[in-house]
């Protein structure tokens, strides 16, 4: 659990409404500088449970006294006796004096200037300038040049290759003590600048040199509707800088007295900051610096973090390795011999080595680059320096390389220097180009929905409605069989789109060149032919444009087969969880998909004559037509499958684990509130760009409704969101959604709203609860497939494991 330390509330006392100190005024303890627009506020202060007194910069509106800034964070006062003002000398300095008039804090103005004042400005930044000179940026000192703990937007992190100014953040001691501490997030200079997180002089982590679109370890550094970002290296100054997103959120980077550089955004709805920790720093194990010693890669194996040597390297001291000190690294096998050439070897999606000791050259090609670094006998390892528009420049390492890891996304090529005996022997051994296998987590979704609990016994309890009576009204086209079984090559393989809950699905073409999509039936309904024509009729008459439209059916002795239109954007599943077709899918397209399928099936539920439960709504149920409008099939499957569905209780529990909610997996108990479980989970997956099934995290074993709840209850719930929409979303509207989802899924059918609702919440008409814990937030020891005679347990989020009843 995250503490936030450095996050103080106090009374602010008295307050006055200027931002400026002339010369000859000052600031006393209980007066303060309000900034123009009162985002900030400039005073003393006391941390947390300090009765010492510090004078610094806090938020004003939001936050509600949240300190950015420390001046005397070295030198507290021990009483009230503080008053800043500037000098007397008239040059320009801030000085901080004491009751004896000692100077406790002064700023080092680098030059005098004519009537100096100090003005606070709405960026949070002091700044102490001429008088004489209006608008001039041309300050004589800044604190943003002495930044504390905290990286407001528009600070720059890194260092004045001129003047030497480093600009860093460094940590509290505690929340109670804002004295510089050992931890400093900062931009190291030396070699090819990199970004660094610090402990006294020991480096914790290396997100690394900057390769055009991010720290080359922090993938995760992604365009974001919150801030843009900035990297400038010159011969004159090297920095990091992010600027807020007009009308975004408050946003800012602090280093924390555990030694966590994290970024925090304000949330309007909790009143918090809320950690953003996808733009954050160490994630797993494998960030801890060098952790596996030289010529060696860290990979992360589910939870633990694994050490491999280089190819053509073998462990330094193998004893130590198989015992798990892994800090001396590897050595090379075959020694190099730069004389008569030696070649290279690539290694793919790394994050690059430590670049302390390296040399970049902006200009030349990786060609180049390869050509460079063969003609140098101590050059290691080459890489591109920019990944942009396919790469360019040339990074050259002269020394071991030391702290590499293997990125899933957004690492890069390095190749590393090697006897040319090893490379036969690499390429021997791998005669075609290796291929680093990726783990994938595969879902069994799509394979079986079908989960038989009990025996295959139907009740056949139909009740006529009175609806049926008026068939004659309209004819349902019935197809004959051989017109069907053309149409789709005879129900060939090719033809087969999927699997769904009651049987496969087929492509065909009629004809008349019209094309369909055919459901066939699992037998053995035994359902009559009569039965099923009414039942069909029924569902034809349900016409909504967020369903698919039903074109007729066909029937052959024991073989029920429905015909729908065929749509040719496939369903939602073929693209929220494609990692490219997902990014065709922006906010706005997937708000609209969201609003359509709550429009479809609070058709389903309310307004058609019949109440029909979907009983199996999942995102590969749900397609799209070319305009992406979302349409909802397979509904209304049970009752032209047959089963019972007045009452609310089932022999066979049809649908798909990870859109089931928990009384109906377990107790085989449905109602409309069944598919609003199925609809929160679609909403989050739609959210997130992920699957609730299969859904795997480092840090738990929750799946993603346990991960959204978890993120919720954080008041983090903004890392929920895709990060492949970047900034094209609205942060409400993707909350809103998030809230939505999470209180469809809760645990206990009576506390989710019924549809109706739900689409009022999701136009934002109505105002939304706070929701409970969710149903099946954990998913570990769920039976992968069907199970009729299983004594497998659920998991059940109040930790109850409850057992599957056989034969119900
Ligand atoms: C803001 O600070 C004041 C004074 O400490 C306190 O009374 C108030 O509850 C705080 N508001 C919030 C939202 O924390
Ligand atoms: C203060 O707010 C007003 C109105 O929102 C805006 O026009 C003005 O530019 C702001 N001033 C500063 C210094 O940000
Ligand atoms: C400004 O005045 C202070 C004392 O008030 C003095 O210590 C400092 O050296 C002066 N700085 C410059 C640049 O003259
Ligand atoms: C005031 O500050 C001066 C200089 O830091 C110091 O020598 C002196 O002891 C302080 N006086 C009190 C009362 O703290
Ligand atoms: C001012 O300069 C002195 C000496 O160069 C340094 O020790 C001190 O930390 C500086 N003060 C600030 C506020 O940067
Ligand atoms: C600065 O502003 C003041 C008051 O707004 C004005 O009187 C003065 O002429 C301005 N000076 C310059 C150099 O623009
Ligand atoms: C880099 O390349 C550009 C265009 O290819 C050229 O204009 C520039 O002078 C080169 N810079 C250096 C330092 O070689
Ligand atoms: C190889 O590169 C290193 C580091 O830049 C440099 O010091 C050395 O002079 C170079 N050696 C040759 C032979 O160019």
């Amino acid at each position: 659990m995250l503490i936030i330390y450095c996050f103080l509330f106090y009374t602010i006392r008295t307050t006055s409404t200027q931002d400026t100190l002339r010369l000859g005024q000052s600031i006393r303890d209980g007066e303060t500088l309000v900034s123009a627009n009162e985002s900030f506020e400039l005073g003393f202060f006391s941390p947390g449970k300090s009765k010492s007194r510090y004078l610094g910069i806090w938020y004003k509106k939001i936050a509600n006294g949240t300190v950015t800034w420390v001046a005397n964070r070295n030198a507290p006062l021990p009483d009230r006796s503080g008053v800043l003002s500037i000098s007397s000398q008239g040059n320009g300095t801030l000085i901080l004096q004491n009751s004896t008039n000692g100077i406790v804090w002064s700023s080092n103005a680098s030059r005098t200037a004519q009537n100096p004042v100090a003005v606070l400005l709405e960026s949070g930044n002091l700044v102490v300038k001429s008088g004489n000179d209006n608008d001039s940026d041309n300050f004589l000192w800044q604190s943003f040049d002495y930044p504390t703990h905290v990286l407001l937007p528009g600070m720059k992190l890194g260092v004045n290759l001129v003047t030497g100014l480093n600009r860093f953040i460094s940590s509290w001691k505690s929340a109670d003590d804002p004295a510089q501490d050992d931890y400093m997030y900062e931009i190291d200079p030396r070699g090819v600048p990199q970004a660094m997180l610090l402990k006294g002089s020991t480096i914790r982590y290396r997100p690394g040199s900057w390769n055009g679109l991010h720290w080359t370890g922090m993938p995760q550094l992604q365009p974001n509707p919150v801030y843009t970002f900035e990297y400038v290296s010159n011969e004159k100054e090297v920095f990091y800088r992010f600027t807020l997103i007009k009308s975004s959120v408050p946003s800012m980077m602090v280093v924390s007295p555990l030694g966590e550089s994290q970024r925090y955004t304000w949330m309007e709805q909790t009143q918090k900051w809320a950690p953003f920790l996808s733009f954050s720093g160490l994630i797993d194990q494998c960030d801890n610096y060098a952790l596996c010693g030289t010529y060696a890669i860290c990979k992360m194996n589910s939870n633990s973090a694994e050490c491999e040597c280089l190819e053509g390297f073998e462990p330094k001291s193998p004893r130590d390795w198989k015992l798990l000190d892994k800090t001396d690294g590897c050595v090379r096998r075959t020694k190099l011999d730069c004389e008569r050439g030696d070649g290279f070897l690539k290694r793919e999606s790394v994050k690059l080595p430590d670049t302390r000791f390296s040399r970049v050259d902006k200009n030349i090609s990786l060609f180049e680059c390869k050509e460079l670094c063969s003609k140098n006998c101590s050059c290691t390892a080459y890489a591109n320096a920019d990944v942009r528009g396919g790469g360019s420049g040339c990074l050259l390492w002269f020394h071991e390389l030391t702290d590499m890891k293997i990125l899933s996304e957004g690492g890069q090529d390095l190749y590393i220097r090697m006897a040319t005996s090893e490379l036969d022997n690499f390429e021997r051994r791998n005669p075609k180009k290796k291929k680093k296998v990726v783990p994938i987590i595969t879902s069994v979704l799509l394979a079986t929905g079908v989960i038989l609990i009990g025996a295959f016994v139907y009740a056949r309890k139909k009740k006529r409605r009175d609806q049926g009576n008026r068939k004659e009204e309209m004819e349902l086209p019935i197809f004959d069989w051989k017109s069907i079984a053309n149409a789709t090559d005879n129900f060939s393989e090719e033809n087969k789109l999927g699997e769904g809950g009651f049987g496969p699905v087929y492509k065909g073409m009629l004809i008349d060149g019209q094309e369909i999509a055919v459901k066939r039936l699992s037998k053995s309904s035994g359902q009559g032919v009569e039965e099923f024509k009414n039942e069909v009729l029924l569902i034809a008459k349900l016409q909504h444009r967020n369903l698919v439209k039903l074109l007729g059916c066909c029937m052959k002795r024991d073989e029920r087969m429905l015909i729908y239109e065929y749509l040719p954007n496939k369903s939602l599943a073929d693209f929220i969880f494609d990692g490219t077709r997902r990014k065709l899918l922006d906010w706005s397209k997937r708000c609209q998909i969201i609003g359509g399928i709550a429009r479809g099936l609070l058709y389903l539920h309310q307004d058609s004559r019949l109440r029909i439960i979907h009983r199996d709504l999942k995102a590969s149920n749900v397609l799209l037509d070319n305009e992406m409008n979302p349409k909802i099939s397979d509904f209304g499957m049970a009752r032209a499958f047959g089963v019972d569905q007045t009452e609310a209780n089932t022999n066979r529990v049809v649908g798909t684990y990870g859109y089931m909610p928990p009384e109906y997996a377990i107790d085989g108990l449905f109602s409309v509130k069944s598919d609003v479980f199925s609809f929160g989970v679609l909403v989050l997956e739609l959210v997130y760009g992920t699957r609730n099934r299969g859904f795997h995290h480092v840090d738990h074993h929750h799946n993603l409704l346990g991960h959204a709840w978890r993120l919720w209850t954080e008041d983090r719930p903004v890392e929920l969101i895709d990060k492949s929409l970047e900034d094209t979303y609205s942060l409400s509207e993707a909350l809103r959604c998030i809230q939505v989802g999470l209180l469809c899924v809760q645990q206990r059918p009576e506390d989710r709203p019924n549809m109706a609702s739900v689409v009022l919440m999701l136009s934002g008409e109505r105002s939304l609860p706070q929701p409970k814990q969710p149903g099946f937030f954990t998913e570990r020891n769920l039976p992968e497939s069907e199970s009729s005679s299983s004594n497998q347990t659920f998991h059940s989020s109040n930790q109850i494991t409850v057992s599957l009843i056989e034969g119900r």
